[in-house]
């Protein structure tokens, strides 16, 4: 079938996660980068390109540019990935649906809310499809977990507890990646809440499959001078009864990575983390709790889709993120034709919008006192 194409917009010299997405777009030889808008600065962006070995004449100054002549070309990208700064999403994502080309974007959806309707409603009406890198919804155990739940091996879903911790912002940072996520103007007006609280929010919602319907926040800034939240604490309510708690904070000494989720049903628990993601703890009430692997995890289950290597060899970060852009292809491919994949998915642009949802009603929730917010589907 041949590689797909990507693009990239953001991701040169300097940047965090455009070079996790180029490793993940490599992985499953799938894609191949071969155009890019690299950098808000036309320089930076052709060194970045040079860099990467990417063809001169393909190498672009801004991505409205990239767009358009990617979009007339023969040979034209497939689809690109939006690696900028969350105020940064909105522009070369509608640009680029506008041209019918796929985009593969970066979470939290958007900034604001009006930029992650504006983006949802776009990508709705065009033909071309949109991903959002939930990266976490790749692991094969956090697909089992979700499986699980679906069979209805917990049972009727009471409590779900997930937590994303980090340490790094524990006293004032300057850096390129600290300087934007701490600044309300590129952010929103949200901190960690946006930056790694849409990623719990979002694991909560895959592996149970369930939304919650209204919610109550505690948002803190505890670094003197810092205008953002730095710790969100939330509890979640859900229109079955169940009940739910997520803590997210970056400034949480000892925290690297530090997602975890354990979610309790009528029948059993289960527990997973992401620093430890090749195990899940399984406790059937009244019988022996178990430790699933990938290698329990059965042919055909979910969690089995996606794996390069034999159980027992760790899979982990890059992997999970190489599933996302895996998923994307096959979906794609599928659109065209070239492969019948009703099963491929990755994380959409509901999932975003649902993620930014989430954070205005947090913001909203905790300025007033942490009344219950209701939260729109
Ligand atoms: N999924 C994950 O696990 C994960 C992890 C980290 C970051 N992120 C998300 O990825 C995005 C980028 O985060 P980061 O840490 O890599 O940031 P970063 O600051 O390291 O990189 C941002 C890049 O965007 C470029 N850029 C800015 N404006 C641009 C423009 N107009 N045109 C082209 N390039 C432009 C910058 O020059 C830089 O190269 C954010 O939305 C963040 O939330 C996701």
């Amino acid at each position: 079938m041949g590689k797909l194409r990507l693009g990239m917009v953001g991701g040169g010299q300097g940047a965090f996660i455009g070079n996790v997405h180029r490793i993940a777009a490599r992985m499953d030889d799938q894609w191949d980068l071969v155009a890019g808008a690299f950098s808000s600065d036309p320089a930076r962006s052709a060194a970045s390109a040079a860099d990467l070995g990417i063809a001169p004449d393909r190498a672009y100054p801004d991505f409205a540019t990239m767009a358009r002549i990617e979009a007339g070309r023969g040979d034209g990208i497939d689809a690109v990935a939006v690696v900028t700064p969350n105020h940064l999403h909105a522009e070369p994502a509608v640009v680029f649906l506008n041209a019918g080309i796929n985009v593969i974007c970066d979470k939290p959806l958007a900034a604001t809310l009006a930029d992650a309707e504006r983006i949802e409603k776009v990508a709705s009406t065009s033909k071309a499809r949109f991903f959002l890198t939930h990266n976490y919804t790749g692991y094969p155990l956090v697909r089992q977990a979700r499986e699980l739940i679906k069979k209805g091996e917990l049972g009727a879903i009471r409590l779900i507890q997930v937590e994303y911790l980090q340490d790094w912002l524990t006293v004032a940072v300057s850096s390129k990646q600290a300087d934007w996520r701490t600044n309300p103007e590129a952010t929103g007006g949200a901190g960690c809440i946006a930056d790694i609280g849409t990623h719990a929010y979002n694991l909560a919602c895959y592996i149970s499959d369930m939304l919650p319907t209204e919610i109550s926040a505690d948002l803190g800034c505890f670094v003197e001078g810092r205008r953002v939240d730095d710790n969100a604490i939330v509890n979640l309510r859900y229109g079955n009864g169940a009940r739910g708690m997520l803590w997210t904070s970056q400034v949480a000494p000892g925290n690297e990575n530090g997602l975890r989720i354990r979610v309790y049903g009528d029948r059993a628990g289960l527990e997973w983390a992401q620093e430890n993601p090749n195990v899940m703890h399984v406790s059937p009430f009244g019988a022996p709790r178990y430790t699933l692997t990938r290698g329990g995890v059965g042919n055909g289950n979910a969690g089995m889709r996606n794996l390069r290597v034999p159980a027992g060899h760790p899979e982990g970060y890059l992997e999970a993120f190489a599933t996302i852009y895996s998923e994307a292809a096959r979906s794609i491919r599928t659109d065209r034709g070239e492969l019948s994949d009703p099963e491929a998915h990755a994380p959409t642009v509901s999932d975003g919008l649902n993620g930014v949802r989430f954070v205005g009603a947090a913001i909203e929730s905790s300025a007033n006192n942490s009344a219950w917010i209701h939260v729109r589907p």
